[in-house]
């Protein structure tokens, strides 16, 4: 049997990279899935590439910042597609701007990062934590080697806080929905190639030999590479896994 079958899972930031690989996988072990982005047409992309697959699907546009969106949102979903028992916060931007900009910049990326990669985290799980304590469901969010500090690779200020943020809400979550038998784990992605990382990549080659030099893998990772520990975690394989994140970084935070 599918690793997944009769499950309902929500899916943020699922209309692009990391998001739209987890939303294949779990349908393809047979969730249902529910894609949100802030990109609507990119969500519906997601949902089609799924269904044409054999899959379920629907989309819905979701901007993770608007807390009264993604209540309503929640809403919608418990009458559209039913009771949902996994939730996916994978919705996220990164800036790699240090303090020591232009003062404007620097507070424009505090607010921006903290408001998608931590507020949203928090506003899109409050929202469906009713169906998913009745399920006892599971939650995965994306942290990033960032959910610890390195020095190696340049990173700002805001998004390393927001993905130290993001560990502590897993833990916190955890110890306190543990009873409910709701499970909260983290991933915590290496570097991944994505859109996220694209105009880097592209303007700074060398950003990226850092990354791949001090990766025991010797390569990028790809979004295929999430979807195996993002199923493992949204299933029963993972049974008595709570509070804990799963570093899928080709090996990098070991070395
Ligand atoms: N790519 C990497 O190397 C890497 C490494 C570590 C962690 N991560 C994390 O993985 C997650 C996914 O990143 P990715 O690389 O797939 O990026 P991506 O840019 O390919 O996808 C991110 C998606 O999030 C959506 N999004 C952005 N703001 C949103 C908002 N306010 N509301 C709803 N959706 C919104 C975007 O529209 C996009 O579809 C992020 O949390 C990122 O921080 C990525």
């Amino acid at each position: 049997m599918p690793l997944l079958q009769d499950h309902i899972a929500v899916v943020t930031g699922a209309g692009s990279g990391i998001g739209r690989a987890i939303a294949a996988g779990y349908a393809r072990e047979g969730a249902r899935v529910v894609v949100l982005d802030i990109n609507e047409k990119a969500a519906a992309e997601t949902a089609r590439e799924i269904r044409d697959a054999g899959g379920k699907a629907e989309s819905f546009a979701l901007d993770v910042t608007k807390r009264e969106a993604c209540v309503a949102m929640a809403r919608q979903v418990a009458d559209k597609v039913g009771p949902v028992s996994i939730l996916v916060n994978n919705a996220g931007i990164a800036r790699r701007n240090g303090m020591l900009g232009a003062a404007e910049a620097v507070v424009q990326d505090w607010e921006d990062i903290i408001a998608i990669n931590l507020t949203g985290v928090f506003n899109v799980t409050h929202a469906f934590l009713e169906p998913l304590r009745g399920a006892k469901g599971r939650i995965v969010n994306i942290g990033s080697i960032q959910s610890f500090l390195h020095l190696r690779t340049p990173s700002s200020p805001a998004y390393t806080a927001s993905k130290h943020g993001v560990l502590g809400f897993t833990r916190a979550l955890a110890a306190e929905l543990g009873k409910d038998g709701v499970r909260v784990n983290a991933i915590g992605p290496g570097f991944i190639e994505t859109p996220l990382n694209e105009k880097v990549r592209a303007s700074n080659p060398e950003l990226a030999k850092t990354f791949i030099a001090h990766t025991p893998l010797g390569r990028a990772g790809q979004p295929a590479d999430i979807v195996g520990p993002a199923v493992f975690l949204a299933s029963d394989l993972s049974a008595y896994v709570s509070g804990t994140i799963v570093m899928v970084d080709g090996g990098y935070r070991t070395v």
